[in-house]
């Protein structure tokens, strides 16, 4: 590791500030560089699967902003929020019996289920999709295990038959994905799970997690996906995705004891959970707040709305002559493109974000809640020019 030399060491100390400095001064710089940042309010966002918080999240984040579940026994009230927040969301996905764990994201909760498995099973080898999230890519270089990707099926699932033919006795644990980052496809996680047999079954349900319930609860004919599934062993959802919380807030949920669990004896409770150690806590109690403003009929009518989006999308590309990689499963909905590194930064100067699919090169929106039908308009009508 080189040292940073006398000069830069120099310059680091002189940034610092001797003396403090007035509060309008430093809310003048802080708003000028916000405003370079994009916000979802603008519209112009279609790359992200976060949104804009509520007005009330908003405010109960702020009042919450020094929660630190890492140290429990101070925040009982934060705590309890968090036990409902659990419960809550268990009973959307069948997960009553599991056990529940808050986590930073689907990033934390995918690493903290491929540790669950290589420790349950004292094996390395990872059978997942070619569609799965970069996070696994993590995930098996911090725990040093080996992903080997199973193929697709022509409608960008985990082709089965491959599954089959690499599950081995070194498997420690098989990846299925419930809303793919690229085409929100969902795998045939019951037809897995009949190949997994007694190999830990972890789904990736970051995204979908909070769609697919509500979609099958208007009508949608979509597939199991969670713990009415025997075999289904852990399973990650984001609140700070579809439950529109604000970030950061994952749930991971699981069948077995939770082996992350550490003794924590300096601290207010017996053992502390999760990767993080000081974790900040803010977004569970506004993510309760959202969710008991919502209720489910708040956020049924809330994900129609992102389908009736995402297929105006569609008949707007389709017209102007973008052809999608396959029908929408919710709302991500991407088109083949062969220069899409290109487009997504000419847009990116016309004051869009958009972003791209590597498996094929294309387009990728997915239409989150701040989304409308006049930046519909808009966003077609530019990408048409600069096709
Ligand atoms: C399917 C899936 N899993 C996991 C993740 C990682 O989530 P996070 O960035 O919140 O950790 C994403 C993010 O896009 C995702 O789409």
């Amino acid at each position: 590791m080189s040292r940073p030399d006398r000069s830069e060491v120099h310059k680091l100390v002189t940034h610092f500030p001797k003396k403090g400095k007035k509060s309008e001064d430093i809310m003048e710089r802080i708003i000028s560089e916000k405003e370079k940042d994009m916000d979802f309010s603008s519209g112009n966002i279609f790359g992200s699967m976060c949104t804009e918080p509520l007005e009330i999240a908003k405010e109960v984040y702020l009042r919450f902003i020094g929660s630190n579940l890492g140290n429990p026994g101070l925040y009982e009230g934060t705590q309890e929020l968090e036990r409902e927040v659990h419960e809550a969301v268990a009973s959307l996905i069948n997960a009553e019996a599991a056990k529940s764990l808050s986590v930073g994201g689907g990033t934390e909760g995918n690493i903290i289920a491929l540790w669950r498995a290589r420790e349950l099973s004292g094996k390395n080898k990872v059978l997942l999709p070619k569609s799965a999230h970069f996070s696994f890519k993590k995930a098996c270089s911090m725990l040093k295990m080996e992903p080997d990707h199973v193929s697709l099926t022509e409608k960008y699932t985990m082709d089965l038959e491959e599954l089959a033919e690499k599950i081995d006795d070194e498997t420690a644990a098989v990846v299925g994905i419930a809303g793919t980052t690229e085409h929100g496809a969902i795998d045939p996680i019951r037809k897995i799970a009949e190949l997994t047999d007694d190999i830990y079954l972890h789904v990736d349900a970051a995204f979908g997690g909070f769609v697919i319930p509500f979609l099958k609860e208007s009508g949608h004919d979509l597939p199991d996906f969670s713990f009415e599934i025997e075999g289904v062993d852990s399973l990650v959802l984001d609140p700070h995705k579809m439950g529109i919380s604000p970030v950061p807030l994952g749930l991971l949920y699981s069948r077995h004891e939770d082996h992350i669990y550490i003794d924590s004896p300096y601290l207010t409770g017996q053992r502390q959970k999760s990767i993080r150690g000081t974790r900040a806590s803010a977004s569970i109690p506004a993510f309760w707040a959202t969710l008991n403003y919502l209720g489910k009929e708040g956020y049924k009518k809330m994900i129609s709305r992102c389908m009736e989006n995402t297929y105006y999308l569609l008949d707007r590309m389709k017209e102007e002559g973008f052809e999608p990689t396959t029908e929408p499963y919710m709302n991500i909905v991407s088109f083949k493109y062969d220069e899409p590194k290109r487009m997504v930064n000419e847009m990116a100067e016309r004051g869009w974000n958009i972003s791209r699919t590597v498996n094929p090169p294309g387009l990728r929106f997915v239409i989150m809640p701040h989304v409308t039908t006049k930046k519909i308009d808009e966003i077609v009508k530019d990408l048409g020019d600069l096709k």
